[in-house]
């Protein structure tokens, strides 16, 4: 079930989803928390760290997985996402450094990265809450659009779409790598709970098509609505093409 939640900007959208989050570890402090990068969570992870500071959240006993990475770049690379979740969240809470996971993108066998990361999930007794952005071909993850939907951790080629919309972060667009390895639907739509954000004129499209069309792996985010239990939660823009 969907429920979609619309808030007025991109400040009560991250608020929110921060509300949620230190609800979800505050019911379970080992609460495993599946975490997304990219633009749309940082005001969210900047909100969980004000409440760390505050003394309202403590991440000692919680265990995260992200999503994806990409291949090639090494945790030191600025444009890594083990670099963004250090930088944007784990280096200013409590969390322990070994209870954090992200997908290795310098892997040289992605087939056994993915079985590796899969069974770490599995390990951890799956996801409580897990995260999502959502890219504007509707990806969730990396999971591109394709003529099936993708189930294990897996390497991806990425669209040329979400190659041109990262580019912003690199020198140029050739520098974007042009593989990720990613979380399949599987560990996706196991998680208990699924909150997905989005701000921006430019996902409206995306999330209409989303959760108003039909279910098809060509919008990989559509296949949420097959899960019990998921918060969208959209600032006015996001929201604007929404009945
Ligand atoms: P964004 O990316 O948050 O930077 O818009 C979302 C995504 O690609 O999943």
């Amino acid at each position: 079930m969907i429920k979609i939640i619309k808030k007025k900007n991109y400040e009560e959208m991250s608020a929110y989803a921060a509300e949620m989050i230190a609800a979800q570890i505050l019911l379970k402090p080992c609460c495993v928390l599946g975490l997304a990068t990219g633009s749309t969570p940082l005001g969210t992870y900047s909100k969980l760290i004000e409440k760390y500071q505050a003394g309202l959240l403590d991440f000692a006993k919680v265990r995260s997985v992200n999503l994806d990475e990409y291949c090639g770049l090494s945790p030191e690379h600025d444009q890594s996402y083990h670099y963004y979740m250090k930088e944007n969240l784990f280096s200013h809470i409590n969390i322990d450094p070994d209870n954090t996971h992200v997908p290795n993108g310098m892997a040289q066998d992605m087939k056994a990265e993915g079985e590796r990361y899969d069974a770490l999930i599995a390990s951890l007794g799956g996801i409580d809450l897990q995260l999502l952005g959502i890219g504007n071909t509707g990806h969730i993850g990396f999971n591109e659009p394709d003529s099936n939907f993708p189930t294990a951790t897996h390497r991806v080629r990425l669209a040329q779409k979400t190659i041109e919309a990262n580019s912003r972060f690199f020198a140029s667009v050739d520098d974007v790598p042009k593989y990720a390895v990613t979380m399949g639907m599987t560990s996706i739509m196991s998680a208990r709970k699924i909150l997905l954000l989005a701000n921006g004129v430019s996902k409206a499209e995306i999330i209409k098509k989303s959760f108003f069309d039909s279910v098809t792996p060509q919008v990989p985010a559509s296949i949420l609505q097959l899960h019990p239990d998921v918060t969208v939660v959209v600032d006015e823009e996001a929201g604007s093409l929404l009945p």
